[in-house]
């Protein structure tokens, strides 16, 4: 089988090197790739989607998976099927679900899926007379995709006014503040779910977790994420019945009934609440960094998997998972998540050679001989171990030999899963 994965950072590395192992795959490609996947896939220079389509009228492929968010949003998966090519990932419609946060909850709350509750509005005045209504902290977010920024969290009425502002006037998320939607705050841990599904049927993955804030502790702004653990040992097995049977199932149920069937990877944020597991968004893709966690369990084919679910049928298809647990810590750039300086030439990764730990790339670039930082994120340290404490041990002691100018990382990733 021909594949060609699209987009260039570590969640597309992690992807393409879990392909790469597959008995099934005769060609690999990679639009546009990165250093680190060069040397597992053809990297294709393109990223727009035209140039990818001209590029697969030329060069048709069996399969094409789809990484970023935002191919989706713009119907990538449309255009591919289009060719007579299948593609792996929602269609425009059916990623909906991520694109705009209003359809979202308004598809939750016909379902009947447990969430905060919420109101939407595309007026600034009756947003702010809702906004007085509430007992704060107020969760305030732009509708449309932001690029995993558009959520503010108002610990006051005042704050919250400011936001409204900032987001509906000033438009500091541009135009997916022109609709926003206003929530109940979540009490609760928050965990990550991915769920393969065909339309019909979902297969969960283990439970993960991603470290969003940029500082330990939880401090600091938010981020893409800074870290993921896999599975956590505070989520039984009923929990994962729970959420299978509550959450992902009556979402592909209501999917199919609006006529847009989602086949791809549903990935719910939830928050294990008081009251049991709540939504607090649904993406339409593989999380990043969690699949590069989530790669290093896998057990099984991941491309007759990929391809069973483009098909539409995930009969017969079971995902087995590696004993042990798995993590993931990035190295950043000085600055993140804001400004940052690139092209620091970033060292040690020779020396790391044991067999647990695997480095995705997230934001590098060669430089003749030299490997440099490309980004905020730069790589994912991933190992494995026979547990969650031995594999941090081992990702630890690797982001200890690694080092760039500037190099940042948490130093508590997992933390908080290793003590009930
Ligand atoms: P989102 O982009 O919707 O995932 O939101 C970004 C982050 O804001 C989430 O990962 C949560 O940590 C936080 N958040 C979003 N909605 C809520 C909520 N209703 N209650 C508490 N925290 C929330
Ligand atoms: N783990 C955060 C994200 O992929 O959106």
């Amino acid at each position: 089988m021909k594949v060609l994965v699209v987009g260039g950072q570590s969640r597309e590395h992690a992807l393409a090197w879990k392909i790469a192992q597959s008995p099934l795959l005769t060609k690999l490609y990679i639009a546009p790739g990165n250093p680190g996947t060069a040397s597992i896939a053809e990297n294709i220079p393109y990223s727009k989607i035209p140039d990818i389509i001209a590029w697969l009228r030329t060069n048709p492929v069996d399969l094409v998976v789809i990484g970023p968010d935002n191919y989706l949003a713009d119907g990538l998966v449309d255009e591919v099927q289009k060719l007579g090519i299948r593609a792996f990932g929602p269609t425009q419609a059916a990623a909906q679900v991520e694109w705009s946060k209003r359809y979202a909850k308004e598809l939750m709350q016909e379902a009947g899926i447990p969430t905060a509750t919420f109101r939407s509005f595309d007026n600034l005045s009756s947003a702010r007379a809702y906004v007085e209504t509430l007992v704060p902290p107020v969760v305030i977010k732009a509708s449309g995709l932001a690029y995993g920024k558009g959520v503010v969290i108002a610990q006051s009425i005042e704050e919250a006014n400011q936001v409204l502002s900032d987001v509906m006037e000033k438009k500091i998320f541009g135009d997916a503040g022109n609709e926003v939607v206003i929530e109940e705050y979540l009490h609760g841990r928050e965990i990550s779910i991915h769920a393969m599904c065909d339309g019909t049927h979902a297969l969960l993955f283990p439970s993960s977790q991603d470290h969003k804030q940029v500082f330990d502790g939880d401090k600091g702004p938010n981020t893409g994420g800074m870290g993921t653990v896999a599975p956590l040992p505070w989520i039984t097995d009923k929990d994962m019945a729970d959420i299978k049977a509550r959450i992902v199932e009556p979402l592909l149920k209501a999917l199919r009934k609006r006529g847009t069937p989602f086949r791809g990877l549903l990935y719910p944020g939830l928050m294990m609440t008081a009251e049991g597991p709540k939504v607090i968004e649904f993406n339409a893709r593989f999380g990043q960094p969690e699949t590069e966690t989530y790669m290093r369990l896998f057990e099984s084919d991941l491309l007759e998997a990929l391809d069973a679910c483009a098909r539409g049928d995930l009969t017969g298809i079971s995902l087995t998972w590696k004993p042990g647990a798995a993590c993931c810590v990035i190295a950043a750039s000085k600055g993140y998540p804001g400004d940052v300086e690139k092209g620091k030439e970033i060292q040690g990764l020779g020396s790391l050679t044991d067999q647990d730990i695997v480095v995705f790339h997230v934001g590098t670039k060669q430089d003749g001989d030299r490997l440099v930082t490309n980004g905020g994120r730069v790589l994912g340290i991933t190992a494995t171990g026979e547990n969650l404490r031995t594999a941090l041990k081992k990702a630890y002691e690797a982001l200890g030999q690694v080092s760039f100018d500037g190099m940042q990382y948490r130093r508590d990733i997992g933390a908080k899963s290793l003590t009930p």
